[in-house]
């Protein structure tokens, strides 16, 4: 049994992935901390909690950090609508009475405690901004030697979606993610050049409706939102960002990742929040992540949606 943390700031990806870990019988989410991103944090948080009760989950959603370390806060919300995720569909319930609270005490420390809890058994994810992350690591230095696996949706080692040289999740707080990657543990790196190569598009989006029923209505809804995201720009299918990660962790045959040396640009005036990896042979002494650079998008993505089926037929 795998046993996960996961960070998010909601986002309709982050929700897929969160719905991939929760129908996932080899996994165990030991708890949800919510942080600013893609929206502020009190649209993030009320986007997680309308979320696990709209699939009944059981893992506590904890409020975390709701602004980067050392920077202004930057939003996803130019892209993706106020609430942060759109959809074509029925909007998803708002969560209410006690539902529609979160579980107490900072999303940092329940991170802090879920993984001291659990010493060298849980595998932290996080999929948006580092900020909680960081924060954790800075209030407890030794919480990076206890975790099983620290894994990210990040970066990206060809160019970014934020600006031309940084993807979003680092974008929104770079300081967080040199506190990340300096940590003295690996992280395993799945950034836009990996999450590219796993497309969703309409066959998704219709194999989901094709399932019949107003739970899966409302979900294929978002995923049509998101889809559209790219149809936006031209395209006819999106890159599958946050669930891309969820699914190395259940099927990491799928996926080939190189060791590197990933270093994050502060000062750059065109380059602040880009990953810079070293991906050359010779820079494995320094290496301090797995960058994930092959998918078998295909495969990746079957598996995706089998486990999608299965949980929005329950
Ligand atoms: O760049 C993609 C990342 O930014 C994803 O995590 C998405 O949810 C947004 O947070
Ligand atoms: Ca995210």
């Amino acid at each position: 049994m795998m046993e996960i943390w996961y960070d998010t700031d909601p986002g309709f990806d982050d929700w897929m992935a969160w719905a991939l870990i929760e129908s996932e019988p080899a996994f165990k989410l030991l708890g949800v901390s919510v942080v600013a991103g893609n929206a502020p944090l009190p649209v993030t948080l009320s986007n997680a909690l309308a979320i696990k009760a709209f699939h009944g989950f059981q893992a506590p959603v904890h409020a975390g950090c709701d602004r980067p370390l050392a920077q202004a806060q930057v939003t996803a919300q130019d892209v993706l609508g106020a609430q942060g995720m759109e959809t074509t569909g029925p909007a998803l319930p708002a969560a209410s009475g006690a539902a529609a609270q979160p579980a107490p005490g900072h999303g940092v420390q329940a991170l802090i405690d879920g993984v001291r809890a659990r010493p060298g058994r849980v595998t932290l994810l996080a999929v948006g901004p580092l900020t909680n992350v960081a924060a954790a690591f800075a209030l407890a230095p030794e919480l990076p030697s206890l975790l099983a696996g620290l894994v990210i949706m990040g970066g990206s080692t060809v160019g970014g979606n934020a600006t031309a040289a940084a993807e979003f999740n680092i974008h929104a707080d770079p300081e967080a993610a040199v506190r990340v990657f300096e940590c003295g543990v690996p992280v395993a790196m799945f950034g836009l050049n990996v999450c590219r190569q796993v497309p969703i598009g309409q066959a998704q989006v219709d194999r989901l409706k094709a399932l019949g029923g107003d739970r899966a209505a409302l979900f294929a809804g978002y995923v049509d939102g998101y889809v559209e995201i790219g149809r936006r720009r031209g395209r006819a299918v999106q890159s599958l960002y946050d669930p891309t990660p969820v699914i190395w962790l259940a099927r990491p045959e799928l996926f080939e990742l190189q060791p590197a040396r990933v270093d994050v640009e502060l000062q750059g005036r065109f380059t602040r929040g880009m990953t810079v990896c070293d991906l050359r042979a010779p820079a494995l002494p320094r290496a301090n992540a797995q960058v994930a650079v092959k998918a078998d998008g295909t495969a990746a993505m079957e598996w995706a949606m089998q486990r999608l089926e299965a949980l929005l037929r329950r």
